[in-house]
């Protein structure tokens, strides 16, 4: 454990990132370029919900520098990248979209363009990016999105820089949330699992937990602010506080968010098996704000191949967590991680992972063919599974999944749910989707007002991916 100061970015290092930005926005104003003239700033995003959050802060930032947001990078000022660095094919689109922003820049040379998040952290991509990517101004690592205010009036002051931080934890910078009634909220940073496959610890390091008093006020904010979803997010947030010498893990800091006041639901993710403490169970079961939700990665229903991915759980821990979850909160909804075709996967290992999703039937699978990643410890291991095999394995999975989650979203037909309104529907303008407990998208007919409130949700009919059905005010108009 490293003491409690020295975790903690000085307050003095962000109050002068904030003077940058407000010196920076001063000096757009000079120019006459604020209010319709403002410079805008556009982001792309890569990733996970993590990658979404810090994206919300990158966000905030550009905002306190005077730009405004752009939804067509062809009309901004300050284009940042977001990267992802979990599978190759994350990277490989990464690249490409920093590959087609090449044209704006030549077009327009003042156009700032930096790169950032798990991508950007790693030293080999950082070097093809200093050296393939000339027109990219600054490529900064997870840890050094603070320092966002510097980068861009080094950039605007035409330097070149490329920023690796120590890894502190920030608080008290502006984050603009892409949505306010349903917001990620951060607890840790980092990983300290290593498995064996997994990139995530060398680009986000070890896990540095927020203070219980930071996490709290800022989800009082978030309420009185009009949050109706939290979903507090961590690479292994079942390690929360472990870190840190204050007495409240993740069941504790969930207690206490529960107990402010305001009507809104408690999501967490992603969770380790091997730390699913029973409290934590428990905080599910007994807090009624508390999603009846458990993402709970497996990755692997062979033993041989646990053992090989360092999970540090065996198939029948994984299964009693599982029964212990079912018995204290028989409606959760389960879902799940699978990776396919890690190095030495045979067909029985293979087989051991179907078995194994047919005894716990999850609600969902996430599934993945195995990616190996430079300077992890599974990218030595031989043989490789041949890439037509984990595409046949792959397939397989694929219908087993889809036939367990039919069966499990049939459950829900005849219940009425409460569900919060979160989004128009991509496909049916006419429709919205939203997020119920248990956690599943329920589609229902409803106009763009009804977005963020609860709603009533009478389900009607389900498929392997969805729930549908009516509110009280659709049946009437019947
Ligand atoms: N290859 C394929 N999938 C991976 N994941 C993590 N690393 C890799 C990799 N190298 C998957 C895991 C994890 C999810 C977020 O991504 O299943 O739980
Ligand atoms: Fe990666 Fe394992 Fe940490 Fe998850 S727990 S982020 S899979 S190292």
């Amino acid at each position: 454990m490293t003491s409690q100061t020295s975790r903690f970015r000085e307050r003095s290092e962000i109050e002068k990132q904030l003077g940058i930005a407000e010196e920076i926005a001063e000096d757009n104003r000079s120019r006459g370029l604020c209010g319709d003239c403002a410079p805008g700033y556009f982001i792309r995003t890569f990733g996970c919900q993590q990658n979404e959050a810090d994206s919300e802060l990158l966000a905030g930032l550009c905002e306190a520098m005077g730009y405004v947001p752009r939804s067509d990078p062809e009309e901004a000022k300050l284009i940042l990248v977001n990267t992802c660095a979990i599978r190759e094919h994350a990277e490989k689109k990464a690249l490409s979209v920093i590959g087609s922003f090449k044209h704006i820049k030549d077009r327009d040379p003042s156009v700032v363009i930096g790169v950032g998040g798990c991508m950007a952290s790693e030293d080999h991509r950082a070097q093809t990016l200093k050296m393939s990517y000339p027109y990219v101004d600054f490529v900064f690592d997870t840890g050094s999105a603070y320092a966002l205010p510097s980068l861009v009036r080094d950039a605007l002051g035409g330097s070149r820089r490329f920023m690796k931080s120590d890894g502190l934890i920030f608080e008290g910078l502006p984050t603009v949330r892409e949505k306010t009634h349903s917001v990620w909220l951060s607890v840790m940073y980092g990983c300290n699992n290593f498995c064996s496959y997994c990139i995530v610890p060398y680009v986000r390091g070890r896990e540095r937990s927020r203070r219980p008093e930071d996490v709290i006020e800022e989800a009082k904010r978030l309420v009185d602010g009009g949050a109706k979803s939290i979903t507090l997010l961590g690479q292994n947030v079942n390690s929360y506080g472990k870190d840190s010498d204050f007495d409240c893990d993740i069941a504790e800091l969930m207690h206490r968010i529960c107990a402010i006041d305001g009507d809104f639901d408690l999501r967490f993710m992603t969770s380790h098996p091997k730390d699913a403490s029973d409290e934590l169970i428990d905080v599910i079961a007994e807090e009624e704000k508390v999603v009846k939700h458990f993402h709970l990665p497996v990755q692997s229903g062979s033993d041989r191949i646990l053992e090989k991915m360092n999970r540090r759980y065996d198939r029948n821990r994984y299964l009693s967590v599982v029964d212990r979850l079912r018995k204290r909160v028989p409606d959760v909804t389960l879902t799940s991680d699978i990776i396919v075709g890690f190095p030495s996967e045979t067909e029985e290992d293979f087989l051991d992972t179907l078995d194994l999703m047919r005894r716990v039937r999850f609600d969902m699978i996430f599934s993945f063919i195995y990616s190996p990643r430079v300077g992890t410890p599974a990218a030595k291991m031989e043989p490789a599974v041949p890439r037509e095999v984990s595409a046949e394995r792959m397939e397989r999975l694929l219908a087993l999944g889809t036939a367990l989650s039919e069966e499990r979203n049939r459950r829900f037909v005849g219940r009425t749910m409460r569900v919060l309104a979160d989004e128009v529907s991509r496909t049916d303008p006419g429709m919205l989707t939203g997020r119920g407990s248990p956690a599943r998208p329920v589609h229902f007919a409803g106009g763009d007002d009804l977005i963020g409130k609860f709603i009533n949700v009478k389900i009607t009919d389900s498929g392997a991916f969805w729930i549908a059905g009516e509110t009280e005010e659709e049946k009437k108009a019947q």
